[in-house]
Protein backbone atom coordinates (compact mmCIF):
# COMPACT_ATOMS: atom_id res chain seq x y z
CA UNK A 1 0.00 0.00 0.00
CA UNK A 2 0.95 3.31 -0.97
CA UNK A 3 0.84 5.34 2.42
CA UNK A 4 4.62 6.18 2.85
CA UNK A 5 4.96 3.13 5.64
CA UNK A 6 6.44 -0.26 4.99
CA UNK A 7 9.29 0.44 3.21
CA UNK A 8 10.93 -2.21 5.06
CA UNK A 9 8.92 -5.11 7.26
CA UNK A 10 7.51 -3.72 10.34
CA UNK A 11 9.70 -4.93 13.53
CA UNK A 12 7.70 -4.30 17.35
CA UNK A 13 6.24 -6.42 20.10
CA UNK A 14 2.80 -8.01 19.98
CA UNK A 15 0.94 -9.13 23.21
CA UNK A 16 -1.26 -12.17 21.49
CA UNK A 17 1.71 -15.24 21.30
CA UNK A 18 2.28 -14.95 24.50
CA UNK A 19 -0.21 -13.12 26.80
CA UNK A 20 -3.76 -13.76 24.38
CA UNK A 21 -6.11 -11.87 26.61
CA UNK A 22 -4.60 -11.65 29.34
CA UNK A 23 -3.35 -7.71 29.12
CA UNK A 24 -3.27 -5.08 30.20
CA UNK A 25 -2.46 -1.17 30.52
CA UNK A 26 0.67 -2.09 32.98
CA UNK A 27 1.72 -4.25 30.52
CA UNK A 28 2.29 -2.50 27.39
CA UNK A 29 3.97 0.25 29.63
CA UNK A 30 6.25 -1.95 30.99
CA UNK A 31 6.69 -3.51 27.17
CA UNK A 32 7.84 -0.33 25.96
CA UNK A 33 10.45 0.48 28.90
CA UNK A 34 11.80 -2.91 28.38
CA UNK A 35 12.26 -2.39 24.59
CA UNK A 36 14.09 0.55 25.17
CA UNK A 37 15.82 -0.37 28.59
CA UNK A 38 16.99 -3.98 26.80
CA UNK A 39 18.41 -1.95 23.27
CA UNK A 40 15.94 -4.21 20.92
CA UNK A 41 13.82 -0.39 20.40
CA UNK A 42 17.12 0.76 19.04
CA UNK A 43 17.71 -1.97 16.71
CA UNK A 44 14.37 -1.12 15.12
CA UNK A 45 11.37 -2.69 17.55
CA UNK A 46 9.43 0.25 17.12
CA UNK A 47 5.74 -0.75 17.40
CA UNK A 48 4.38 -2.00 20.35
CA UNK A 49 1.28 -3.81 19.31
CA UNK A 50 -2.19 -4.68 21.56
CA UNK A 51 -4.20 -7.59 20.21
CA UNK A 52 -7.53 -8.77 20.89
CA UNK A 53 -9.02 -8.16 24.26
CA UNK A 54 -8.74 -4.44 24.95
CA UNK A 55 -11.88 -3.42 24.26
CA UNK A 56 -15.05 -3.76 26.56
CA UNK A 57 -17.47 -6.09 25.30
CA UNK A 58 -19.99 -3.29 24.35
CA UNK A 59 -19.62 0.35 22.77
CA UNK A 60 -20.85 2.99 24.25
CA UNK A 61 -23.58 4.89 24.36
CA UNK A 62 -22.93 7.27 21.43
CA UNK A 63 -21.89 3.61 19.81
CA UNK A 64 -18.06 4.19 20.02
CA UNK A 65 -15.52 1.54 20.82
CA UNK A 66 -14.13 1.88 24.24
CA UNK A 67 -11.19 0.33 26.56
CA UNK A 68 -11.77 -2.54 28.81
CA UNK A 69 -12.09 -0.43 31.79
CA UNK A 70 -10.97 -2.50 34.46
CA UNK A 71 -7.77 -3.42 32.17
CA UNK A 72 -7.05 -0.20 30.43
CA UNK A 73 -8.57 2.34 33.05
CA UNK A 74 -6.22 4.93 31.88
CA UNK A 75 -7.53 4.59 28.06
CA UNK A 76 -5.70 4.44 24.79
CA UNK A 77 -4.82 7.77 24.39
CA UNK A 78 -2.51 7.72 27.73
CA UNK A 79 -0.83 4.72 26.58
CA UNK A 80 -0.03 5.96 23.30
CA UNK A 81 1.53 9.11 24.64
CA UNK A 82 3.46 6.98 27.04
CA UNK A 83 5.28 4.77 24.01
CA UNK A 84 5.27 7.62 21.66
CA UNK A 85 7.44 9.37 24.72
CA UNK A 86 10.12 6.61 24.43
CA UNK A 87 10.42 7.16 20.70
CA UNK A 88 7.70 4.17 20.11
CA UNK A 89 4.79 3.79 18.12
CA UNK A 90 1.31 2.68 19.89
CA UNK A 91 -0.59 -0.29 17.30
CA UNK A 92 -4.08 -1.20 18.12
CA UNK A 93 -6.31 -4.08 16.86
CA UNK A 94 -10.00 -4.80 15.41
CA UNK A 95 -12.02 -6.93 13.29
CA UNK A 96 -13.48 -6.90 9.87
CA UNK A 97 -16.29 -8.37 11.50
CA UNK A 98 -19.14 -8.29 13.19
CA UNK A 99 -17.27 -9.23 16.51
CA UNK A 100 -13.02 -9.50 17.01
CA UNK A 101 -12.18 -13.56 17.63
CA UNK A 102 -12.80 -12.95 21.64
CA UNK A 103 -16.06 -11.62 20.38
CA UNK A 104 -15.46 -7.78 21.60
CA UNK A 105 -17.24 -5.13 18.95
CA UNK A 106 -15.51 -5.51 15.69
CA UNK A 107 -14.92 -2.83 13.32
CA UNK A 108 -17.13 -4.14 10.16
CA UNK A 109 -19.63 -1.10 9.13
CA UNK A 110 -18.08 1.31 11.45
CA UNK A 111 -14.72 1.63 9.29
CA UNK A 112 -14.96 5.55 9.43
CA UNK A 113 -16.43 6.09 13.32
CA UNK A 114 -13.24 3.16 14.26
CA UNK A 115 -10.52 4.92 12.19
CA UNK A 116 -11.11 8.03 13.39
CA UNK A 117 -11.42 7.53 17.55
CA UNK A 118 -7.72 5.52 16.67
CA UNK A 119 -6.31 8.47 14.97
CA UNK A 120 -7.61 10.96 17.47
CA UNK A 121 -6.17 8.22 19.77
CA UNK A 122 -2.37 8.94 18.32
CA UNK A 123 -2.77 5.00 17.47
CA UNK A 124 0.37 4.21 14.88
CA UNK A 125 -0.80 0.70 13.23
CA UNK A 126 -4.04 -1.63 12.63
CA UNK A 127 -4.45 -4.98 12.94
CA UNK A 128 -7.38 -5.97 11.19
CA UNK A 129 -8.53 -9.33 11.90
CA UNK A 130 -11.40 -11.44 10.12
CA UNK A 131 -13.69 -13.22 12.78
CA UNK A 132 -17.48 -13.04 12.44
CA UNK A 133 -17.16 -11.89 8.64
CA UNK A 134 -20.44 -13.04 7.94
CA UNK A 135 -19.70 -14.96 4.77
CA UNK A 136 -18.40 -11.94 3.13
CA UNK A 137 -14.77 -12.28 0.80
CA UNK A 138 -11.89 -10.32 2.71
CA UNK A 139 -11.37 -8.46 -0.77
CA UNK A 140 -14.59 -6.40 -0.06
CA UNK A 141 -14.14 -6.26 3.88
CA UNK A 142 -10.35 -4.87 3.68
CA UNK A 143 -10.21 -2.22 1.80
CA UNK A 144 -13.16 -0.01 3.69
CA UNK A 145 -10.67 0.19 6.67
CA UNK A 146 -7.80 1.49 4.26
CA UNK A 147 -10.10 4.58 3.16
CA UNK A 148 -11.01 5.32 6.45
CA UNK A 149 -7.66 4.89 7.71
CA UNK A 150 -6.68 7.17 4.99
CA UNK A 151 -9.04 10.01 5.53
CA UNK A 152 -8.05 10.70 8.96
CA UNK A 153 -4.59 12.07 7.43
CA UNK A 154 -2.58 9.97 10.02
CA UNK A 155 -0.08 8.06 9.14
CA UNK A 156 -1.22 4.56 10.61
CA UNK A 157 0.20 1.40 9.53
CA UNK A 158 -2.56 -1.10 8.12
CA UNK A 159 -2.06 -4.63 8.74
CA UNK A 160 -4.65 -7.14 7.49
CA UNK A 161 -4.85 -10.62 9.44
CA UNK A 162 -7.63 -12.51 6.74
CA UNK A 163 -5.58 -15.86 7.23
CA UNK A 164 -4.25 -16.27 4.17
CA UNK A 165 -8.13 -16.34 2.97
CA UNK A 166 -8.69 -15.75 -0.59
CA UNK A 167 -4.69 -15.82 -1.48
CA UNK A 168 -4.19 -12.15 -0.10
CA UNK A 169 -0.99 -11.56 -2.51
CA UNK A 170 -2.84 -11.71 -5.44
CA UNK A 171 -5.16 -8.77 -4.29
CA UNK A 172 -3.82 -7.08 -1.33
CA UNK A 173 -0.93 -5.23 -2.64
CA UNK A 174 -2.69 -1.98 -2.82
CA UNK A 175 -4.88 -2.66 0.96
CA UNK A 176 -2.49 -2.97 3.15
CA UNK A 177 1.13 -3.10 4.11
CA UNK A 178 1.18 -6.50 4.91
CA UNK A 179 -1.30 -9.31 4.76
CA UNK A 180 -1.26 -12.59 6.33
CA UNK A 181 -0.65 -15.52 4.32
CA UNK A 182 -1.48 -18.37 6.66
CA UNK A 183 -3.88 -19.65 10.00
CA UNK A 184 -2.32 -18.85 12.78
CA UNK A 185 1.41 -20.10 13.83
CA UNK A 186 1.39 -22.08 16.93
CA UNK A 187 5.08 -22.57 19.27
CA UNK A 188 6.19 -25.82 17.50
CA UNK A 189 8.61 -26.57 14.87
CA UNK A 190 5.99 -28.70 13.18
CA UNK A 191 3.16 -25.11 13.06
CA UNK A 192 7.09 -23.07 12.16
CA UNK A 193 8.03 -25.06 9.13
CA UNK A 194 4.61 -25.85 7.58
CA UNK A 195 4.23 -21.96 7.60
CA UNK A 196 7.82 -20.69 6.42
CA UNK A 197 7.06 -23.33 3.52
CA UNK A 198 3.39 -21.52 2.74
CA UNK A 199 4.75 -18.34 2.92
CA UNK A 200 7.41 -18.98 0.17
CA UNK A 201 4.77 -19.42 -2.39
CA UNK A 202 4.12 -15.85 -2.61
CA UNK A 203 7.52 -14.74 -2.61
CA UNK A 204 7.54 -12.43 -5.65
CA UNK A 205 4.53 -10.06 -4.51
CA UNK A 206 6.12 -8.40 -1.67
CA UNK A 207 8.06 -5.74 -1.96
CA UNK A 208 8.16 -1.98 0.37
CA UNK A 209 4.93 -0.76 0.59
CA UNK A 210 3.68 -4.30 0.88
CA UNK A 211 5.20 -7.80 3.36
CA UNK A 212 3.87 -11.35 3.29
CA UNK A 213 3.04 -12.08 6.95
CA UNK A 214 3.75 -15.40 8.04
CA UNK A 215 3.00 -14.19 11.27
CA UNK A 216 4.42 -13.46 14.51
CA UNK A 217 7.42 -14.42 16.15
CA UNK A 218 7.56 -17.65 18.50
CA UNK A 219 11.27 -17.02 19.56
CA UNK A 220 11.39 -17.56 23.14
CA UNK A 221 7.93 -18.94 24.15
CA UNK A 222 9.46 -22.36 25.39
CA UNK A 223 7.99 -25.08 22.53
CA UNK A 224 11.03 -25.45 20.62
CA UNK A 225 14.86 -25.37 20.80
CA UNK A 226 17.52 -22.73 20.83
CA UNK A 227 18.58 -24.14 17.13
CA UNK A 228 14.56 -24.34 15.94
CA UNK A 229 14.37 -20.49 16.89
CA UNK A 230 17.04 -19.43 15.46
CA UNK A 231 15.89 -21.09 12.43
CA UNK A 232 12.96 -19.52 12.61
CA UNK A 233 14.14 -15.90 13.57
CA UNK A 234 16.78 -16.43 10.12
CA UNK A 235 13.95 -17.56 7.95
CA UNK A 236 11.75 -14.88 9.13
CA UNK A 237 14.13 -11.93 8.59
CA UNK A 238 15.52 -13.83 5.17
CA UNK A 239 11.65 -14.08 3.80
CA UNK A 240 11.06 -9.90 4.63
CA UNK A 241 8.51 -10.71 7.57
CA UNK A 242 7.35 -9.01 9.74
CA UNK A 243 9.74 -9.20 12.65
CA UNK A 244 7.05 -8.76 15.65
CA UNK A 245 8.13 -10.54 18.74
CA UNK A 246 5.92 -12.90 20.60
CA UNK A 247 7.18 -13.38 23.89
CA UNK A 248 7.70 -11.60 27.68
CA UNK A 249 10.17 -8.87 26.76
CA UNK A 250 10.27 -8.19 30.57
CA UNK A 251 11.39 -11.85 31.37
CA UNK A 252 14.04 -12.90 28.52
CA UNK A 253 16.58 -15.37 28.59
CA UNK A 254 20.08 -14.25 27.15
CA UNK A 255 19.60 -16.91 24.57
CA UNK A 256 16.03 -15.45 23.28
CA UNK A 257 17.59 -11.70 23.74
CA UNK A 258 20.52 -12.73 21.56
CA UNK A 259 18.62 -14.19 19.12
CA UNK A 260 16.23 -11.40 18.48
CA UNK A 261 18.95 -8.55 19.11
CA UNK A 262 20.92 -9.99 16.14
CA UNK A 263 21.95 -6.99 14.19
CA UNK A 264 23.04 -8.73 10.74
CA UNK A 265 20.06 -10.98 10.51
CA UNK A 266 18.06 -7.78 10.88
CA UNK A 267 19.80 -5.59 8.44
CA UNK A 268 18.71 -8.68 6.12
CA UNK A 269 15.30 -8.33 6.92
CA UNK A 270 15.39 -4.59 7.00
CA UNK A 271 17.45 -4.27 3.46
CA UNK A 272 16.10 -1.60 1.72
CA UNK A 273 16.25 -3.90 -1.36
CA UNK A 274 13.09 -5.65 -0.41
CA UNK A 275 13.26 -8.64 -1.96
CA UNK A 276 12.02 -11.79 -0.62
CA UNK A 277 14.25 -14.60 -0.19
CA UNK A 278 12.79 -17.92 -0.99
CA UNK A 279 13.56 -21.77 -1.06
CA UNK A 280 15.89 -22.23 -3.98
CA UNK A 281 16.09 -25.77 -3.70
CA UNK A 282 16.21 -28.78 -1.54
CA UNK A 283 17.54 -32.48 -1.23
CA UNK A 284 17.54 -35.61 1.15
CA UNK A 285 15.06 -37.53 2.52
CA UNK A 286 11.58 -35.71 2.37
CA UNK A 287 14.02 -32.79 1.12
CA UNK A 288 15.23 -31.91 4.62
CA UNK A 289 18.13 -30.39 3.23
CA UNK A 290 17.14 -26.62 2.27
CA UNK A 291 18.97 -23.51 0.44
CA UNK A 292 17.18 -20.69 1.18
CA UNK A 293 18.56 -17.24 -0.59
CA UNK A 294 17.45 -13.76 -1.66
CA UNK A 295 19.26 -10.53 -3.37
CA UNK A 296 20.09 -7.75 -0.85
CA UNK A 297 21.44 -4.20 -2.18
CA UNK A 298 25.31 -3.73 -2.53
CA UNK A 299 25.27 -6.74 -4.97
CA UNK A 300 25.03 -9.15 -1.89
CA UNK A 301 22.91 -12.16 -1.11
CA UNK A 302 21.87 -13.65 2.01
CA UNK A 303 22.21 -17.43 1.95
CA UNK A 304 20.16 -19.93 4.83
CA UNK A 305 21.03 -23.47 4.83
CA UNK A 306 18.67 -25.06 7.08
CA UNK A 307 18.97 -28.39 8.07
CA UNK A 308 15.43 -29.88 8.53
CA UNK A 309 16.43 -33.24 8.73
CA UNK A 310 16.82 -35.85 12.15
CA UNK A 311 20.50 -36.23 11.92
CA UNK A 312 23.58 -33.67 11.14
CA UNK A 313 23.89 -32.83 7.56
CA UNK A 314 26.31 -31.32 5.15
CA UNK A 315 24.46 -28.65 3.16
CA UNK A 316 26.29 -26.89 -0.47
CA UNK A 317 25.00 -24.13 -1.86
CA UNK A 318 25.70 -23.70 -5.74
CA UNK A 319 26.29 -20.19 -6.16
CA UNK A 320 24.99 -20.42 -9.61
CA UNK A 321 21.49 -21.08 -8.65
CA UNK A 322 21.54 -18.21 -6.10
CA UNK A 323 22.32 -15.99 -8.89
CA UNK A 324 26.02 -15.22 -8.73
CA UNK A 325 28.81 -15.44 -10.90
CA UNK A 326 30.15 -19.04 -10.47
CA UNK A 327 33.98 -17.91 -11.24
CA UNK A 328 34.27 -14.99 -8.85
CA UNK A 329 35.63 -15.17 -5.43
CA UNK A 330 33.38 -14.43 -3.09
CA UNK A 331 33.82 -13.00 0.87
CA UNK A 332 31.55 -15.35 3.56
CA UNK A 333 30.13 -13.48 6.57
CA UNK A 334 28.93 -16.04 9.07
CA UNK A 335 25.82 -13.98 10.29
CA UNK A 336 25.32 -16.12 13.52
CA UNK A 337 29.23 -16.36 14.58
CA UNK A 338 29.84 -12.90 13.61
CA UNK A 339 33.01 -13.58 11.94
CA UNK A 340 34.07 -13.31 7.89
CA UNK A 341 35.35 -16.41 7.20
CA UNK A 342 39.16 -16.73 6.60
CA UNK A 343 38.42 -18.34 2.44
CA UNK A 344 36.72 -17.13 -0.19
CA UNK A 345 34.65 -19.13 -1.74
CA UNK A 346 34.37 -19.91 -5.60
CA UNK A 347 31.65 -21.81 -7.08
CA UNK A 348 29.78 -23.48 -3.84
CA UNK A 349 29.82 -22.96 -0.76
CA UNK A 350 29.23 -25.78 2.05
CA UNK A 351 28.61 -26.19 5.81
CA UNK A 352 27.99 -28.62 8.13
CA UNK A 353 24.61 -27.89 9.83
CA UNK A 354 23.26 -29.41 13.25
CA UNK A 355 19.33 -30.87 13.43
CA UNK A 356 16.97 -28.30 13.04
CA UNK A 357 19.62 -25.78 12.97
CA UNK A 358 20.69 -23.05 10.36
CA UNK A 359 23.94 -21.05 8.81
CA UNK A 360 23.25 -17.99 8.06
CA UNK A 361 25.70 -16.14 5.60
CA UNK A 362 26.22 -12.90 3.49
CA UNK A 363 28.21 -13.57 0.66
CA UNK A 364 29.99 -10.57 -1.03
CA UNK A 365 31.79 -10.53 -4.61
CA UNK A 366 35.55 -9.76 -4.06
CA UNK A 367 36.58 -10.07 -7.75
CA UNK A 368 35.97 -10.12 -11.29
CA UNK A 369 36.77 -12.20 -13.69
CA UNK A 370 38.95 -10.86 -16.42
CA UNK A 371 39.21 -12.99 -19.84
CA UNK A 372 42.01 -12.40 -22.33
C1 LIG B 1 -6.62 -14.53 15.12
C2 LIG B 1 -5.31 -13.89 14.67
O1 LIG B 1 -4.81 -14.56 13.55
C3 LIG B 1 -4.33 -13.90 15.83
O2 LIG B 1 -3.08 -13.39 15.43
C4 LIG B 1 -4.89 -13.12 16.99
O3 LIG B 1 -5.03 -11.77 16.61
C5 LIG B 1 -6.24 -13.68 17.40
N1 LIG B 1 -7.14 -13.83 16.27
C6 LIG B 1 -6.89 -12.82 18.46
O4 LIG B 1 -8.16 -13.23 18.79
Amino acid sequence: LNNGLALTPQMGWNSWNFFACNINETLIRETADALVSTGLAELGYNYVNIDDCWSNMKRDVKGQLQPDSKNFPSGIKALADYVHKKGLYLGIYSDAGVFTCQVRPGSLYHESDDAKLFASWGVDYLKYDNCFNLGIKPIERYPPMRDALNATGRKIFYSLCEWGEDDPALWAGNVGNSWRTTDDITDTWESMTTIADLNDKWASYAGPGGWNDPDMLEVGNGGMTYAEYRSHFSIWALMKAPLLIGCDVRNMTSQTFEILSNKEVIAVNQDPLGVQGRKIYAEGTKNCSQVWAGPLSGKQVAVVLWNRCSDVVNISADLGLLGLDKTAQHSVRDLWSHTTLSENVVGSLTAQVQVHDCKMYTLTPTSSVYTS
